[in-house]
């Protein structure tokens, strides 16, 4: 057993008293997206928050991390000085192995090229506590479904495709690095209260539909924004008619539409999922607490009253989807897709078909794609696509191989992956004759943009169910509508191919031989972490030095940045992401991106100790030699995009001492200051002018640094004038303490110490 129950009856124990409270807050009936959030926050509420406005601090019960976001994750957790955890954390190594001839190469390969990260990842979860799931294991949405989600909880994981665990009625949130380690650090965790979305699901699926057709249908109602912001519930009879592996589907799917997260109800399938995988007791548990793990019942009698927005789906109606090309949300029921793909003269014939992924590879999606691939065999067909299946965990995988449903892919074709991300995040080693031939693939996964499966701009990736893709696969051919077309067979008779046939869960029950977990010592105290002091690709951390106590004085522009300066200019993704791991390596990269207002170039700034022009990663590298710091002066809402903690790391590690902007994008106004910088803004936005190129700037008032009590920042200009310029910061009490101590987790080890 790897969860944690005494953390669920705990949980629950809490839950009739937390939830009444919350109705008593709100003054009204609760939805369940409510119930789940009030009983998870760090403190006892004085009153009801206002949904899309007010900031909310939670307790999150468990943290997941993949193993490209882990490790900077955990080489900051290391600072913080804690022996263990403050929660549940698991390790989940999916994203670096790579697809290109099967399975066990491909995955020896990547234990070779991947040694010293896995290692890394293996010993530091060792000496802190943390679950650790070995490369081959599976993906770290399929491995928390089957081990770890339990209803009514709430986690956060460092990947976008968290929200998949609310298939078993968990609010899971995909966040960055930096807010997985405030959770295991024990700080709390911070949320914009978030708006609600009801989903009411009528009727039944039949025929060729499935749950992953919902979700490509709300997919084109909201598009890929619509959730912004925004928890997803999904109720009704329709809801509950579905397994709890086709609500993971849908759940992770809602990424795509930008939500928070999607949640489902309690019910008999999930009850009946958490059993088959194991955990007969938090199904009971759940049992006790029914009521609390499902919406009020006056939210289903009048669900506009209580959502923000309201959707309705009758599923006796719903027609498989095609989504794509180049967008999750361009949604084409399967009657209209034929015309679409002629219409638009995207390529026709179909060259590569891949089912699996954390989003679609449950026993269901796998025994009813097994099912499309058998009726090739005894149909006289073969698959005339490249067909690729990738199980999304190594209990899935063992179990369809003791069934024979890996012999029956095998047998039209099939290649059989690695239990990983692979070919849903680049990691594939496509084979084609020309990467800029227009080309045609579909996958059964979630993310469809241009070059995130291949890296070619040329192919044109479009995302069904898994039994539409293998029907498609054996096809050869995008225009092919199965719930109509015939196809030709080896004897040149005409075949209809037959509904899909599956099962909810296996009928001969899960299997694995070895599940690739690795359990934490009892005790760490002794367990070394393994990092090699000459490794490109790691580094271990040195915690950031503590202000100096006073005003700073002489320090030098870096630079002034114009315009757009989100996170990737900041801190570029691409080539950069193998050095994720290792600061200094990565903070090359820093702000190579950002436009030099001074001279509209990228990566030119002036170096003020010898006059000349260079790279802002080597000047500010210069500037740091001798001593001096430095400022960064940015546009409007500096910092957006992605909730990166190397941007707001990288400049604290090359000695940038305040970013000064007219606006900040709030999640990298946060983690700068949780890295101990100083993030200020302009009183007066004009004077963003004020600011010349070979200024020297004093920072003052920082000796009486206050909440809501603006600062100075005067600068000296070359021709000997100066300007005083009021600038404004949103520091509370605790985040001018993380100033002072050089950084949030320096806080927490003092008080750790103590
Ligand atoms: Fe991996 Fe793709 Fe899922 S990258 S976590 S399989 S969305």
């Amino acid at each position: 057993m790897v969860f944690d129950l005494d953390l669920i009856k705990k949980l629950y124990a809490g839950l009739p008293a937390k939830i009444s409270a919350a109705r008593t807050k709100t003054g009204h009936p609760l939805t369940l997206a409510e119930k789940i959030l009030y009983s998870h926050l760090w403190e006892t509420p004085t009153h009801a928050f206002v949904r899309g406005k007010d900031y909310v601090e939670f307790a999150p019960d468990r943290v997941a991390m993949q193993d490209a976001t882990a490790q900077m994750a955990l080489l900051q957790f290391m600072t913080c000085g804690r022996d263990k955890v403050a929660v549940p954390s698991t390790v989940h190594c999916d994203h670096l192995i790579q697809a290109k001839t099967g399975a066990a190469e491909d995955l020896a390969t990547a234990k070779d090229v991947n040694r010293e990260v896995y290692d890394f990842l293996s010993s530091i979860s060792d000496k802190y506590g943390i679950g650790f799931w070995k490369a081959g294991a599976g993906i770290i949405h399929q491995v928390v479904l089957e081990n770890y989600a339990f209803p009514g909880g709430m986690m956060i994981g460092t990947d976008s495709h968290t929200p998949n665990a609310g298939g078993l009625g968990m609010i899971a949130i995909g966040v960055g690095g930096a807010d997985a380690v405030d959770v295991m650090a024990g700080l709390p965790w911070e949320l914009k209260m978030p708006k609600l979305i009801g989903v009411r699901l009528t009727g039944k699926l039949n025929g060729w539909s499935s749950a992953k057709d919902i979700i490509l249908k709300v997919a084109g109602i909201l598009t890929v924004k619509g959730g912004t912001g925004a928890i997803v519930e999904y109720f009704g009879e329709g809801a509950d008619s579905l397994s709890a592996t086709g609500k993971g589907t849908i759940c992770n799917m809602g990424a795509e539409i930008g939500a928070t997260c999607s949640l489902f109800a309690y019910d008999e399938s999930m009850a009946k999922y958490l059993t088959a995988t194991g955990r007969a007791e938090v199904a009971a548990l759940a049992d006790g607490v029914k009521e609390h793990l499902r919406p009020d019942a006056e939210v289903y009698a009048d669900p506009s009253k209580y959502y923000d927005q309201l959707i309705e789906i009758n599923l006796n109606e719903l027609e498989p989807y095609v989504n794509g090309p180049f967008t999750p949300d361009l949604a084409w029921p399967i009657s209209k897709f034929a015309e679409a793909v002629k219409a638009n003269n995207w390529p026709e014939k179909l060259e590569v078909a891949l089912i699996g992924s954390c989003t679609n590879s449950s026993y269901e999606d796998i025994s009813r794609a097994a099912s499309i691939a058998k009726q090739a065999t005894t149909k006289g067909l073969k698959a005339k696509s490249e067909y690729t299946i990738t199980p999304g965990s190594e209990q899935v995988r063992f179990t369809i191989e003791r069934d024979g449903l890996l012999d029956t892919f095998e047998a039209i074709g099939g290649v059989v992956l690695a239990n990983a991300c692979g070919p849903c995040i680049g990691q594939w080693a496509r084979h084609i004759d020309d990467p800029n031939r227009k080309n045609s693939i579909i996958t059964s996964f979630n993310r469809n943009f241009a070059k995130r499966n291949d890296g070619l701009a040329s192919t044109h990736a479009f995302v069904a169910s898994p039994e539409i893709v293998t029907a498609l696969a054996i096809a050869g051919d995008l225009t092919f509508n199965p719930l109509k077309d015939k196809l030709t067979n080896e004897k040149g008779e005409q075949v209809l191919l037959d509904e899909p046939q599956g099962y909810e869960l296996p009928p001969k029950g899960f299997a694995v031989d070895d599940p690739g977990y690795q359990a934490p010592a009892k005790d760490g105290s002794k367990v070394v972490v393994m990092v090699a002091p000459d490794s490109q690709r790691l580094q271990l951390l040195e915690p950031f030095a503590a202000w100096e106590g006073t005003d700073l004085k002489g320090l030098r522009l870096l630079i002034k940045a114009k315009g757009k300066c989100t996170t990737d200019h900041i801190s570029m993704a691409g080539p950069w992401l193998k050095f994720r791991g290792h600061l200094d390596n990565i903070s090359n990269n820093m702000l190579i991106g950002a436009v030099n207002a001074f001279n509209d170039k990228t990566d030119s700034v002036k170096n003020e100790l010898t006059g000349a022009y260079g790279p802002v990663p080597a000047t500010q590298r210069a500037y740091k030699a001798k001593g001096i710091g430095t400022v960064v002066v940015g546009d409007e809402n500096y910092g957006e995009g992605s909730s990166r903690e190397h941007a707001a790391m990288e400049p604290r590690h090359l000695g940038v001492r305040a970013i000064l902007v007219k606006s900040f994008a709030r999640i990298h106004e946060t983690n700068l200051k949780k890295q101990g910088m100083l993030a200020l803004t302009f009183a007066n936005k004009e004077d963003y002018e004020k600011v010349k190129e070979d200024d020297t700037i004093d920072i003052t008032g920082l000796t009486s640094f206050a909440p809501g009590k603006p600062l100075t920042v005067v600068l000296h200009h070359k021709d000997g004038s100066t300007d005083n310029v009021t600038v404004n910061h949103t520091y509370n009490e605790q985040q001018i303490e993380w100033f002072k101590a050089g950084g949030a987790l320096n806080v927490i080890r003092s008080q750790v110490k103590k």
